[in-house]
């Protein structure tokens, strides 16, 4: 355990801030050993690419680096793999594709480790985690005991979970994948199903192409991915939006709409808007980076602003992605 440790290498808007205490976790049994101390005030962190630290964390960060992979079932169709929180979320990507396996294909690329990415319920380009889940082991810091819940159970929404709600305080320990071994692709994102001679190399590639043309990479700039959630709109709302903002751009999902946070922010007057050290990445406007060692405190408010004049301007609440420490 480390003590007054400097965060700013495990968060990826490399914010500057410390917590009291600090424990890696290398394989279960370091958990296991430390939630017997009854420890008061805990975070779980994991790649820290979905959090701004707006000030010292006076607690213990746990931070997950079981990287454990395992094959457990296999039928002619599926393959069932246990992977440990810990583990890298790109590089699980990866290992799928070098075995054959269909299913995360879309989310290459997304920074985050496995425990985080099931929590937020990673999403993108048509796919979403919940998809390829089964079930997720986690440990209760009632009991200390390890359940498994199944897929079904867990509330899993646009970027939510039950681990961000009612599981809020459990330890993500294994997510259980259910992969296809059965060549199967989602092709449903914008041009996608253009791509010709279709493979899991060339899914990637192309994701990879179109992620580095529109998102940040954090190593070279600090930011946490969409600051804000995309809202879903009622259908009143947008019918007197549409009459106003005949180009506004949608995406329909039963009676609601959803509306993508870029065009509003960009329409709102923030396309290459700084604030103090920060400001909207260039390409796009929903991403807050991190433009000269920002504070967290600064990014924060300048979050409050676009809200503020996001809500004056289209009536629209926006909600914040990233979670707020
Ligand atoms: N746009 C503008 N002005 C700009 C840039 C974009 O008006 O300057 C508009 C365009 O209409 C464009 C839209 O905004 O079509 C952006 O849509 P796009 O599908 O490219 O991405 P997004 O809605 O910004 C969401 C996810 C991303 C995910 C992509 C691709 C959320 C909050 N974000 O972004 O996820 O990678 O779709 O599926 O749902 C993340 O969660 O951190 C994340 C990056």
């Amino acid at each position: 355990m480390k003590t007054n440790f400097n965060l700013k290498k495990y968060n990826t808007f490399s914010i500057d801030c410390f917590c009291d205490n600090f424990l890696e976790i290398k394989k279960e049994q370091d958990f296991f050993d430390f939630i017997k101390t009854k420890p008061k005030k805990i975070l779980f962190l994991g790649n820290g690419s979905n959090i701004l630290f707006t000030k010292d964390f006076s607690g213990t960060v746990i931070y997950s680096n079981i990287k454990k992979i395992k094959e457990i079932k296999k039928t002619k169709t599926n393959i069932y793999l246990k992977v440990s929180s810990g583990y890298n979320w790109d590089d699980f990507v990866k290992y799928c594709i070098q075995h054959n396996y269909y299913g995360p294909e879309n989310l290459s690329n997304i920074p985050g480790k496995i425990g985080g990415s099931v929590v937020q319920n990673i999403g993108a380009y048509g796919a979403e985690i919940k998809d390829i889940i089964h079930s997720v082991e986690y440990v209760s810091l009632q009991d200390n005991k390890i359940y498994t819940i199944p897929n079904k159970e867990c509330q899993f929404s646009y970027r939510s979970s039950i681990f961000k709600t009612k599981l809020k305080n459990c330890f993500v320990l294994n997510v259980i994948f259910k992969l296809s071994l059965k060549e199967k692709y989602i092709l449903e994102y914008r041009d996608l199903h253009n791509l010709e001679n279709i493979d899991l190399k060339k899914i990637r590639k192309y994701i990879l192409k179109l992620r580095k043309s529109k998102l940040p990479n954090y190593k070279e700039i600090g930011n946490a991915g969409s600051f804000f959630k995309n809202p879903i709109i009622s259908k009143t709302l947008f019918n007197k939006l549409k009459k106003q903002f005949m180009d506004i751009p949608y995406f329909q999902i039963n009676d609601k709409y959803k509306i993508p946070t870029a065009w509003l922010l960009d329409k709102a007057g923030f396309k290459k808007k700084k604030y103090k050290k920060c400001g909207v990445y260039v390409k796009t406007p929903s991403i807050i980076v991190n433009l000269d060692n920002a504070q967290g405190k600064e990014i924060y408010d300048f979050s409050q602003a676009i809200i503020k004049t996001v809500k004056q301007k289209f009536n629209i609440t926006l909600e914040r992605e990233v979670i707020i420490i």
